[in-house]
């Protein structure tokens, strides 16, 4: 069982667990994520790693509630205990001294862009990033990010905080500035990323996204996370969860998680929850 030591809620529907899980906490590294079950009728779910403290034995995890596993567990306390926390799983984060690198996060994304960019800046770089929420109240980790960026930008939809646009705004004014600009990493809703890929594809910078399709087993067993990644299947529980953004099907892997979400309102009346069959 892996008890939650720590509970505090960031934003509205936004949830912040440490959890006991010290072989995880030992091993994980940006970029990885595990698979949570809460009892014996759960479903398994991928989170982030969004941080870890080695020493203690913990792990951070951020989530939104968005549907019925995550709701579910956002009425855990500090106290209560996963049944399974699996990991950590995925391929960690490619981190070396590249020189300047932006790293964009957008809604709940913030969390896994947050240790990657601290490791980036541990590196040598020089980290820029830019944080964006449909409003301020939806803004996570921002002292955080800015503890670990040379240069700090949020942005919100509705200009409730920092500046009124989108993540791709301040970006395309660093490259339009001349900002040598050698890594972007950007990870938050498919929309958003692929917004960050067409900003800089034409300049051919290197731009990274973290995937987060749909997956049953994260372990490379299913394809149940399957996307296309330069006209080649990839799981991206194994291969990934991060692509080279200039070579992912944004539109196929968009309409994978179009397809589960009409299966989800078909199944839940049934009483089921299970996504292996999309
Ligand atoms: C590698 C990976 C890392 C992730 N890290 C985090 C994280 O750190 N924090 C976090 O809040 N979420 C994260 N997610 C997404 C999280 O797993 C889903 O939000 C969760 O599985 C939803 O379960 P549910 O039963 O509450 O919602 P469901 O009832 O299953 O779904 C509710 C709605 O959310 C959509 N949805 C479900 N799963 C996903 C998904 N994987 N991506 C996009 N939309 C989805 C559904 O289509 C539906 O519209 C991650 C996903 C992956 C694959
Ligand atoms: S989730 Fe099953 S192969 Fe990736």
């Amino acid at each position: 069982m892996y008890t939650i030591v720590y509970s505090e809620e960031l934003a509205p529907s936004v949830k912040l667990f440490h959890v006991q899980a010290p072989l995880i906490a030992k091993k994980c590294q940006p970029g990885q994520f595990v698979i949570v079950r809460m009892d014996d009728e759960g479903e398994r779910i991928p989170l982030t790693i969004a941080d870890f403290d080695r020493e203690k034995g913990t792990i951070t995890l951020i989530f939104q509630e968005v549907g019925h596993s995550t709701r579910q567990m956002g009425s855990l306390k500090q106290g209560d205990q996963f049944l399974d926390v699996a990991g950590p799983l995925g391929k960690a984060t490619h981190i070396e001294k590249f020189g300047t690198v932006v790293c964009i996060g957008g809604g709940i994304g913030v969390a896994p862009v947050y240790p990657i960019a601290r490791a980036y800046k541990e590196a040598g770089n020089k980290v820029i990033s830019i944080i964006g929420a449909r409003n301020k109240d939806l803004l996570i980790l921002e002292k955080e990010m800015a503890a670990v960026s040379d240069v700090f930008h949020i942005t919100t939809d509705d200009g409730s905080k920092g500046r009124k646009g989108l993540v791709i705004d301040p970006l395309k004014e660093l490259i339009e500035a001349g900002e040598e600009i050698a890594v972007v990493m950007a990870i938050g809703p498919v929309v958003m990323m692929r917004s960050v890929a067409e900003v800089t594809r034409p300049y051919s910078i290197h731009t990274i996204v973290s995937l987060n399709p749909i997956m049953v087993d994260g372990t490379g067993m299913c394809g149940g996370c399957r996307v296309s990644v330069a006209n080649e299947n990839k799981f991206a529980c194994v291969d990934g969860p991060e692509f080279d953004a200039h070579e992912v099907d944004f539109a196929g892997l968009m309409a994978r998680q179009r397809m589960y979400h009409h299966h989800e309102k078909q199944e839940r009346p049934q009483g089921g929850s299970c996504k292996c069959h999309g």
